[in-house]
């Protein structure tokens, strides 16, 4: 963990030799991800690049708890992802913003009340929530969408609320898979635009899979993966 000269905690993530790997059906291992060393603080806003089925989401799931390494070290602010016991979903409620490729709003509520229950689980006030949810979704201009499901909503609209939803609790570390991959131009620098000044508002770490060039330029930062041969039998 660092702390600026100002006092204030600033998050920080660190890898070292990270691998995944699956179990094929045919008993072949396929790599998934190799990433030798990473380290960045709070604050940051970095580009995951590289062609399809080199490793983006997978790093994002890495980083996010919701998977474990086959090897090497992956830590935020000191916690050892690789040993997260039953205290993860925990600690991934409240460190981890995820706006996922799928999006995962839930179907059968509004966006309001996704967003609620997302307060809800980062153990956020139902007045805080529901005030900062309502500048959310204005800032990121679905403001008079927050009663509708989100069959009612177009794509991109759907993708906002994700983002919106994932922002929510300001969480210190903020993982973006594709975020603006249904949005035209003009809504993908909105998002943008928003994610860049939220994050940097709470100093959050800001992670974004891409493979759009106009959003890569507006990342300070890129980590470039490639695409791993599968070892020789
Ligand atoms: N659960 C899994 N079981 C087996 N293989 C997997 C699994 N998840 C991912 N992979 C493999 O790992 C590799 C990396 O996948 P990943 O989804 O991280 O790629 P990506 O860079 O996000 O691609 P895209 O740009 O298409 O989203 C792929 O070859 C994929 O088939
Ligand atoms: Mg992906």
């Amino acid at each position: 963990m660092n702390v600026r000269d100002n006092g204030a905690y600033v998050p920080s993530l660190t890898v070292k030799s990270l691998r995944k790997e699956y179990r094929q059906p045919d008993g072949s291992t396929a790599i998934a991800l190799r990433l030798d060393s990473l380290a960045a603080l709070g604050g940051e806003a970095i580009a995951v690049t590289g062609p399809s089925g080199s490793g983006k989401t997978t790093l994002l799931r890495l980083l996010a708890a919701l998977i474990r390494p086959s090897g090497g070290e992956i830590s935020f602010n000191g916690q050892d992802l690789s040993l997260l016991g039953p205290s993860e979903a925990r600690w991934r409620a409240s460190a981890v913003g995820y706006v996922c490729q799928e999006m995962n709003l839930l179907p059968d509520f509004s966006v309001m009340e996704n967003m609620m229950l997302a307060g809800e689980i980062s153990g956020m006030g139902r007045a805080a929530a529901r005030e900062r949810a309502a500048a959310l979704l204005r800032r990121l201009g679905i403001g008079g969408k927050a009663g509708s499901r989100p069959s009612e909503l177009s794509l991109g609209e759907r993708q906002r609320a994700a983002v919106a939803r994932a922002v929510l609790h300001s969480p210190p570390l903020v993982l973006a898979d594709e975020p603006t991959a249904s949005l035209d131009a003009e809504n993908s620098r909105v998002v943008m635009k928003v994610l860049l000044e939220l994050c940097s508002e709470s100093s959050s770490l800001l992670l974004v899979a891409t493979h759009d060039d106009e959003v890569i330029k507006l990342l300070p930062r890129e980590i470039p993966l490639k695409r791993s041969e599968a070892p020789s039998p």
